[in-house]
């Protein structure tokens, strides 16, 4: 599978959010990542569902939202309705993930489990039989521009591992840090889907994008 780029528009200009969208969807992107917070589970507020459904003409390539909130079982029917096409939740969050994987897929989208830095990779191994993403983070969630930590290589890489020894059909996706510099590792360790908000938004867009996709293939190619 080719890797793809996924643009976090957590980075991009909100005063000119659909130009943004526009230029990253005509730069390649293969989905648009939206970072979802709640001032709970994490220590910043972001967008809701409104922004989801504000932008969701402008393209129709998937909308990957990304919930970093506490009780995400409460906003499934919402973002759905709003446009997204999958939505993943933390182990970390306030609920029962097999239920609200349930959910998610009941409403018709994709169901992905997230982990932090710091969660290990077995605390995803319960889910990964009924999601079709693991999310991976690189930096600890609440903002964009924080620096990649390579200590989470090793785990991307257990991840990986595991997926394939046991024919899983899951996304390996990677967030948090992740730019030109450090896309290399990410790919190399096997992931399948790289997030990039600071890395591709919110000048150059164009052109951050190619740059890291060309270095992620490159270094995904040595790999095999
Ligand atoms: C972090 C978010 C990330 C973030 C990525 O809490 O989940 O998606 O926006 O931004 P960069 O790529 O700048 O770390
Ligand atoms: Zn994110």
């Amino acid at each position: 599978m080719p890797l793809k780029i996924a643009p976090s528009i957590l980075s991009a200009r909100f005063d000119r959010l659909g130009e943004q969208v526009k230029e990253a969807v005509d730069a390649g992107a293969d989905l648009l990542h939206i970072d979802i917070m709640d001032g709970h589970f994490v220590p910043n507020l972001t967008m809701g569902p409104v922004v989801v459904k504000a932008i969701r003409p402008l393209t129709r390539i998937p909308f990957d939202v990304h919930l970093m909130v506490s009780r995400p079982q409460d906003f499934v029917k919402a973002f759905v309705d709003a446009g997204a096409d999958d939505l993943t939740v933390h182990v970390e969050s306030d609920h029962d993930p097999h239920a609200t994987i349930k959910l998610i897929r009941d409403a018709g989208v994709k169901p992905g489990i997230v982990l932090n830095p710091a969660t290990p990779f077995e605390k995803a191994v319960p889910y990964l039989g009924e999601v079709d993403l693991l999310l991976v983070m690189t930096v600890h969630p609440g903002f964009a521009g924080q620096a990649f930590r390579a200590d989470v290589l090793p785990k991307i890489r257990e991840a990986r591992r595991y997926l394939d020894v046991q024919r899983l059909r899951v996304d390996l996706q990677v967030d948090g840090g992740v730019k030109l510099d450090t896309a290399p590792f990410v790919a190399q360790a096997g992931a399948d889907i790289l997030v990039s908000g600071s890395g591709i938004f919110p000048d150059h867009v164009r052109e951050n994008l190619r740059r890291i996709r060309e270095a992620a293939q490159s270094a995904a190619a040595d790999r095999r």
